[in-house]
């Protein structure tokens, strides 16, 4: 399965790959630090600041599905690496280094979302719950689809859980960690920047609502102007 991966990531992404297959990164009993439905997320070992991103291993259905669908890590690289290569520095996707060869599988290795005190960045709809600060997230979040949209990059699978807030000292920064490319047999949003864009646009409304349901009511009684 390893070779597979392998040979699907496309050779003009520029990635490297940081070990050889002879030197494999061990995780051994690691336990991821995250999970989504199609990959783990471990930590780098003896680096806190990258993240590790290992496809789950997959049944009979998921392999013929994977057929017709490109690899997530695949398609987290070529966007963060285009998006960096345009805009050094962007803040608003993390830094791709490149893949390893772990024993768990091929990982995607990329910049951990942290805050400036070094503490996990959350999700949106877990930061409201927690800190409230709705305007402040409605913000960066729309910052953010306007990046998107302003740039031309495709996302299929945008929602709340593939964004991260990251935040230093009241600043609140929204990050795609997740949901690159495009997934439609007619790939419209990448042909049209206008259609990519009213996507976008459907993808915000879309978070932003989930965000006011996020809001305990009590905040959002305090002050209605918080909706
Ligand atoms: N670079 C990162 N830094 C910190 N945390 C991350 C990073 N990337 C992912 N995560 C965390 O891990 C979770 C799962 O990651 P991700 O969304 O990439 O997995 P997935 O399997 O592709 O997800 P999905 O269920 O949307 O298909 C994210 O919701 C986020 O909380
Ligand atoms: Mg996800």
């Amino acid at each position: 399965m390893d070779e597979y991966i392998l040979r699907m990531v496309p050779k003009p992404l520029g990635c490297t790959y940081l070990t050889e297959r002879s030197r494999m990164l061990h995780l051994g009993g690691e336990q991821p630090m995250a999970s989504g439905s199609k990959r783990l997320i471990y930590t780098m070992p003896r680096n806190p600041e990258l993240v590790l991103k290992i496809a789950r291993k997959k049944n009979f259905a998921k392999r013929l599905r994977r057929l017709f669908r490109k690899s997530a890590n695949a398609a987290d690289a070529y966007w963060c690496r285009k998006i960096h290569g345009m805009i050094p520095d962007c803040a608003f996707v993390p830094r791709v280094l490149g893949f390893v060869c772990t024993d768990q599988g091929v990982a995607l290795v990329e910049e951990r979302i942290r805050n400036g005190d070094g503490t996990p960045a959350l999700q949106p709809v877990e930061f409201i719950r927690r800190f409230g600060r709705l305007p402040a997230v409605r913000q960066a979040v729309e910052e953010l689809f306007d990046f998107l949209a302003r740039h031309h990059v495709v996302c299929n699978d945008i929602s709340e859980q593939n964004i991260l807030l990251r935040h230093h000292k009241h600043q609140i920064q929204a990050v795609v960690v997740d949901g690159f490319g495009d997934n439609h047999l007619i790939p419209y949003p990448s042909l049209s920047s206008r259609m990519n864009r009213r996507k976008l646009e459907r993808k915000k409304e879309r978070v932003l609502r989930k965000l006011v349901e996020a809001t305990p009511a009590d905040v959002m009684a305090q002050d209605p102007t918080k909706r």
